[in-house]
């Protein structure tokens, strides 16, 4: 037998791919989806992107981009390239290659939620043909691919592999981040066989410059949480090591500043308020779960866990000693929190640890008030409410209250205006570490 001979209906998908033939729908259209969509797009793919929101679909037909850092040309371009959003499921029996980005968060009980990639499959999967790819792209456990997604695969005679395609393959989007493209982010895939990463390669090489093929959906599973967990663990021993600095009066940021000149051997990871986002808070606590099928306690990730949920209180106490120190109680105070987007120069509010600073400031009767360039209106979130609007950051405004702290450190802060009128200034970032009256946090 030929080993090199392919299935007709590999060759055929990947002789699409490669002419930009292949119709690829994008499932789930937020901070993921949307740069893929642009990328396929721009490659000359023909796009189509599908969401339950029906306002969000007709935002982005409208060419308004849903998401900051994707402005509306970005969005107006790829619709001039044919890309269409649509709430209709149906139309995914149209795409050559179906690739999810929805969410996978965790239950309050912090396992794993995959309601909605299980929603997606069960609306899409009735309009599975022969000749499809199916990327899975959420993050999720070792095992995910195989155990959830394939049963939804085979059956009405469709194969894995030989008329049907299913790869895992993670997705590193550093939303902000401008030195990377989609496209110069280094693409990991596995395919459930041979032939499924055949065909995940020829989707993913052409519109990534480097893509790297584990054997196996769960080793490119892994891949991501590994990933992820290697920041929590690490951001986490950067909070300690600010506890144990700040308790011998040392600057941690000073000493990691130092640290990284050592050209090997050394990453900085940098100590804050909490951790925040859809995937540091969350992603790692999905393989403590998986581990647990194993008999195995994943305690590096629990502890980092710990540590960093700590922070928010840290910041607080370290709050309440300096208006204590000023002759301040805490409640009554007049605290302006600066930065309640979880990162640098973002909108996404999602797990940010601004907002359980604020809800603790708030509980033990501080009077709380925020700025953020990029959250003009404090969102409806599922389990927060604030109805607050952003502060402008004027030398009058900023000296009105107790204190100020700073909690996310966006490049559009105004740092000499802001260290200028600040009566107590606390700073989680370091951005004012060499200054004398500043208290770290
Ligand atoms: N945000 C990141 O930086 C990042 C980075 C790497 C990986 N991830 C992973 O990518 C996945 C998506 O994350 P995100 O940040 O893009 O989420 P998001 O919330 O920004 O976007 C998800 C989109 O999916 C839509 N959606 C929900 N259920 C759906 C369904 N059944 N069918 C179609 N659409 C549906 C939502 O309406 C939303 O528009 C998650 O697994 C996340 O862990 C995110």
């Amino acid at each position: 037998m030929d080993r090199t001979a392919k299935p007709e209906a590999l060759q055929g998908l990947i002789e699409k791919f490669e002419d930009r033939t292949a119709r690829v729908g994008i499932l789930g259209l937020g901070y993921v989806g949307i740069p893929l969509a642009i990328a396929i797009a721009r490659e000359g793919f023909p796009v189509l992107g599908f969401d339950i929101l029906k306002e969000r679909t007709e935002q982005i037909n409208r060419g308004e981009s849903p998401i900051k850092h994707f402005s509306d040309e970005d969005i107006a371009e790829i619709l001039a390239a044919g890309f269409e959003a649509t709430t209709e499921f149906n139309r995914s029996g149209e795409c050559d290659a179906l690739i999810i980005c929805v969410p996978t968060p965790l239950y309050g009980s912090r396992e794993p939620d995959l309601s909605f990639v299980r929603a997606t499959m069960d609306v899409i999967a009735p309009h599975f043909r022969a000749g499809q790819l199916l990327s899975l792209e959420s993050t999720t456990w070792p095992g995910t691919t195989r155990e959830v997604l394939l049963p939804y695969v085979e059956g009405a005679g469709r194969m894995a592999g030989e008329d049907f395609f299913l790869v895992y393959s993670p997705e590193r989007e550093d939303p902000g981040n401008s030195e990377f493209t989609t496209r110069t982010i280094p693409k990991v895939a596995g395919g459930l066989t041979e032939n499924c990463l055949a065909a995940g390669l020829a989707l993913y090489s052409a519109f990534v410059d480097t893509v790297v093929s584990v054997s196996s959906t769960e080793a490119a599973e892994l891949v991501k949480l590994v990933e992820n967990i290697y920041r929590a663990v690490n951001i986490g021993l950067a909070n300690e090591m600010k506890i144990v600095a700040d308790a011998m009066a040392l600057d941690i940021f000073e000493v990691i500043d130092a640290a990284k000149t050592k050209p090997f051997g050394f990453d900085a990871y940098y100590p804050g308020p909490g951790i925040g986002g859809h995937c540091i808070p969350v992603d790692p606590f999905y393989l403590t779960w998986k581990a647990r099928e194993f008999g195995i306690h994943t305690r590096f990730i629990e502890l980092a866990g710990e540590i960093n949920a700590s922070m928010p209180q840290y910041v607080v106490d370290k709050l309440v000693e300096a208006l204590n120190a000023a002759g301040k109680p805490l409640n009554g105070a007049r605290v302006l929190v600066l930065g309640v987007a979880y990162k640098r120069d973002m909108d996404d509010m999602r797990e940010s640890p601004s907002v359980l600073v604020m809800e603790r400031l708030r509980d033990r009767g501080a009077d709380v008030d925020y700025s953020d360039p990029n959250v003009p209106v404090f969102p409806a979130m599922r389990s927060h409410r604030f109805d607050l609007a952003s502060v402008e950051l004027t030398a009058e405004n900023i000296a009105r209250y107790d204190a100020v702290m700073l909690l996310t450190d966006h490049s559009d802060f105004d740092y000499e205006l802001i260290r200028r009128n600040s009566a107590v200034l606390v700073d989680t970032r370091g951005k004012f570490h060499r200054d004398g009256g500043v208290v770290r946090a």
